[in-house]
């Protein structure tokens, strides 16, 4: 596995690779890895010959500085699990690397920005397309695996790839959880063992909201959901939607939507996490 910190070393790594016809799998990642990301790179390690992953936390997502600071960094030991996940190449560039200037380009999703992590943290997604904008024109990657942890991401990467023309393809993973169903996350580690105990609450609501499903009109199950949560000691709901899971616009009866999703997040103390579930 070779570990790279330049654009210009990356390039010429890839360039023969590119040469001989070979297909790039990459996986974006801001570090702090756990088996939510290495299972996206098991799953590029099947499709591809080569696997980038990158590891940059990139500092135009964070609207709220202080998560920034304290967003969890653990270079040596997210090197380690690259190379037993069989990573041909890892980027991790500096700050300077990225951004040498200030990002002058901005973007606009029209409404699929604006709601749910949009509407909370404001320019959070303006930061990610800038990031993986730039990540993609510099990787040319064939496929980039994104995870379905991150609903909204996955749905605006989408829309990326359809304004930028990029020729690639955008593969979809599942969500990886721990054995008490909370979906793996690098924020999972900045909680107190207390709040650790109390946070499978949010998936298990999850669940048995995607079981109950048609039995209840969608507005009483958002309620039913924020209730449950909320009623929870050191939870606190920032918002749960149902949304057409294309579109993201809020449905108002099932079949507003072909396939709908429950996208959440919730405070806990200090920290923010997001889950959601399709129906
Ligand atoms: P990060 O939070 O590090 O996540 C990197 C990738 O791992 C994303 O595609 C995310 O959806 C996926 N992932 C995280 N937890 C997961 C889980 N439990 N199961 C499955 N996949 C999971 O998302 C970002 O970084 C950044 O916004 C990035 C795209 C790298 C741009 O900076």
């Amino acid at each position: 596995m070779k570990t790279v910190t330049s654009i210009a070393e990356l390039q010429s790594c890839l360039s023969p690779i590119r040469g001989k016809g070979q297909s790039i799998g990459f996986v974006p990642t801001m570090g702090a890895l756990h088996k939510g990301h290495t299972e996206l790179m098991r799953i590029a390690k099947t499709q591809n010959p080569v696997v980038v992953v990158s590891i940059f936390v990139n500092p135009t997502q964070f609207n709220d500085s202080n998560d920034l600071q304290s967003y969890p960094r653990t270079l040596e030991q997210d090197l380690a699990k690259c190379e037993e996940a069989g990573v041909s190449i890892v980027f991790s560039p500096s700050v300077k690397e990225m951004y040498p200037t200030p990002e002058p380009q901005q973007f606009d999703f029209g409404s699929l920005d604006k709601v749910m992590e949009g509407k909370y943290r404001p320019g959070h997604f303006n930061g990610v397309a800038q990031v993986v904008n730039k990540l993609f024109g510099i990787v040319k990657p064939n496929k980039a695996y994104f995870g379905q942890k991150d609903f909204q991401q996955l749905v605006i990467i989408r829309k990326l790839v359809e304004v930028q023309n990029f020729d690639i393809e955008i593969v979809a993973c599942p969500t990886v959880r721990e054995d008490d169903g909370l979906a793996m996350s690098s924020r999972n580690a900045l909680l107190t063992p207390e709040q650790r105990q109390i946070v499978p609450i949010i998936s298990k609501t999850l669940f048995a909201a995607q079981n109950k499903g048609s039995n209840f009109n969608v507005k009483e199950l958002v309620r039913w959901v924020k209730d449950q949560i909320n009623s929870t000691p050191l939870l606190d709901v920032e918002y749960f939607e149902i949304a057409d899971a294309t579109t993201l616009e809020p449905i108002y009866k099932w079949s507003d939507a072909q396939q709908s999703v429950g996208c959440i997040a919730v405070r806990v103390g200090d920290v923010r996490l997001i889950d959601n579930i399709l129906f």
